[in-house]
């Protein structure tokens, strides 16, 4: 698969800060995958993010946008990505679908509007002006803006932050038959359950650094427990064993259980990818 970003050695430094907040990162998006790029607060996604939709300009390095260097492309790549924003911007006192119909305005290629309002759930609010939006109406409006020019490349910080688990599923489909029909995303979250259910690779940032770049699952194979765990009542109260998943079917201690004890639950001890955050980042969620 092509490269839609090849990022080497990303520094950058804002004017009012000390430090780098980027420290040298270096990664590929490939074209067609969800990249998704992880951490804690203020590790710098939303910088990256910010840095890789030309937003910010003065960085080390080199970026390449499908081959091509990102400084050297002009205008026609806001033809090309869209953007959810980290803090949906609206204009507060106009309606949904005049926010939406300025926009595309700025565009070539336009997408079907009233599709995308229909599939989030407002449609039937287009006419009511923004700033009497809930927050997750807002949240989902941010969404449909950044599909409106039908991108070839989407960019996403925290899409899902402030919905309800339908509005999110909804959200979440939509990205998912994105990327079916052969769309790149680059998304920013520290929701794992996003993770799991969108990213092919994901990248953990921490402090500015990267520091692990790999698939959800060989993620949870690396980190992974393989255990058995099994709850079973025991002179009327419940005891709990826990079992070495390979070779499990010789292990005579664990078929005695089975066969004589009052068995309760059997788990196997997937590690979740909240407990990989943890351990790779060394911060809890919150
Ligand atoms: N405009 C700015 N000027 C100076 N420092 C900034 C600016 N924007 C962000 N920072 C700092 O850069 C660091 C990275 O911020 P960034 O917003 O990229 O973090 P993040 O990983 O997106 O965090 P979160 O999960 O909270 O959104 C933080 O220390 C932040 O305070
Ligand atoms: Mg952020």
């Amino acid at each position: 698969m092509e490269a839609a970003f090849k990022v080497e050695n990303l520094c950058f430094k804002y004017p009012s800060s000390k430090e780098d907040t980027i420290k040298g990162i270096s990664f590929d998006v490939l074209e067609g995958e969800t990249f998704g790029l992880l951490g804690p607060s203020g590790a710098g996604k939303s910088t990256t993010q910010k840095i890789l939709i030309k937003l910010l300009e003065d960085y080390k390095g080199s970026i390449k946008y499908f081959d091509k260097d990102l400084k050297s492309i002009g205008n026609s790549f806001y033809e090309e990505i869209g953007v959810g924003f980290e803090v949906p911007v609206h204009f507060s006192k106009l309606t949904a679908l005049e926010n939406l119909k300025f926009f595309s305005g700025f565009y070539k290629k336009n997408a079907n509007i009233q599709e995308l309002m229909e599939r989030v759930g407002l449609w039937e609010y287009r006419n009511v002006k923004v700033g009497e939006y809930s927050k997750g109406m807002k949240v989902r409006l941010n969404f449909v803006r950044a599909m409106l020019n039908n991108p070839r490349v989407l960019f996403l910080d925290e899409v899902t932050n402030g919905l309800d688990p339908k509005n999110a599923k909804i959200i979440k489909d939509m990205i998912a038959e994105y990327r079916a029909g052969g769309g790149t995303v680059f998304l920013t979250t520290h929701l794992m359950n996003d993770v799991e259910q969108l990213c092919d690779r994901v990248a953990f940032c921490v402090n500015g650094r990267l520091i692990e770049i790999s698939t959800p699952r060989d993620l949870k194979l690396k980190y992974g427990k393989r255990e058995v765990k099994v709850e079973y009542r025991e002179n009327g109260t419940i005891a709990g064993a826990c079992f070495p998943l390979d070779g499990i079917g010789y292990n005579e201690e664990f078929i005695k259980l089975l066969k004589n004890g009052k068995v309760e639950t059997i788990h196997s001890g997937e590690t979740s990818m909240e407990e990989i955050f943890i351990i790779v980042t060394g911060v809890e969620l919150k």
